[in-house]
């Protein structure tokens, strides 16, 4: 286990999401041992560069396809010995897919569900048993308030995220004994990549950067359901509260 003194080993699953890089850039200011995974070894290598110059005492690229690993608990077990042992995992990868294409074709359904359930829970399953059996560590999930309520435009998506939310809750449940912290964060609208279709601006919108230094907090403080910015909260409990009859009047 490292002392206070010590940087951090992180193990980031999705590094180059935008919100994951914004988060990064905040472990590496404070010296952080880093293994950044995700696809596209060029890519990789420019964020490994940037964490370093930021600060980063060590930055290791891990080129996988995270929704399609054929033995993610050796994966893991490699990168967690790759930076000398573990104090977090955060896992930002996702995909927000083509809902409408989804509900006529399966392949497109599955997809969308492998990424972002299914390999998702394989990779914080087996971050858990290492978090559980050395009694120490952190797993912070990214997922979204769309998992709050299914809405007509996107609720393949948030079916999958929602299915997160409840293994998230039920591993902070079984981690609390050990003393290790299991956290999903929900963003609401956030300005980046996935969001480029859609128009943007007003209040409802934040930057990754702050939803980075809300996630970066979620790993020591509160949980085990963080929304991101706060006020999401609210807004998900007003939209959770709208009886069916009302909701369904509604093109959301
Ligand atoms: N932006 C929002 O408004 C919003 C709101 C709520 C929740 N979220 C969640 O926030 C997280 C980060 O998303 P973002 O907004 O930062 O968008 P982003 O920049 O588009 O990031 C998504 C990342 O996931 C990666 N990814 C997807 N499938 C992968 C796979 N099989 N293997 C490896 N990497 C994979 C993508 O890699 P490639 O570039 O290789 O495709 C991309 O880097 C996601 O989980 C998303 O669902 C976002």
């Amino acid at each position: 286990m490292s002392t206070p003194l010590d940087p951090q080993r992180i193990v980031a699953l999705g590094a180059l999401s935008a919100i994951g890089k914004a988060t990064l850039r905040l472990y590496a200011e404070e010296g952080a041992r880093i293994v950044i995974a995700g696809r596209g070894e060029e890519r990789l290598h420019a964020l490994a560069e940037d964490l370093r110059a930021r600060g980063a005492k060590q930055v290791v690229p891990w080129q996988v396809d995270l929704s399609d690993c054929p033995d993610s608990r050796t994966e893991f077990g490699r990168m967690a010995a790759s930076i000398g042992g573990l104090d977090g995992v955060l896992l930002f990868y996702g995909t927000l897919g083509d809902n409408a294409k989804a509900e006529k074709d399966v392949t497109e359904a599955r997809r969308i569900i492998q990424t972002n359930f299914t390999s998702a829970a394989e990779w914080c399953l087996t971050a858990a048993d290492i978090i559980e059996s050395q009694a120490h560590g952190s797993l912070v999930v990214i997922g979204s308030v769309a998992g709050d309520r299914g809405r007509q435009s996107n609720y393949i998506y948030g079916a999958a995220k929602g299915g997160l939310a409840l293994l998230m809750q039920g591993l902070a449940h079984r981690l609390a004994e050990c003393g290790g912290r299991a956290v999903i964060v929900k963003p609401g609208f956030v300005d980046t990549p996935m969001t480029a279709s859609i128009t943007k601006g007003g209040p409802l919108w934040a930057k990754p950067e702050a939803v980075a230094r809300i996630i970066k907090r979620a790993a020591t403080k509160s949980g085990p359901v963080v929304y991101a910015p706060g006020f999401w909260r609210w807004i998900m409990l007003a939209i959770r509260a709208v009886p069916a009859p009302v909701f369904h009047k509604t093109k959301l």
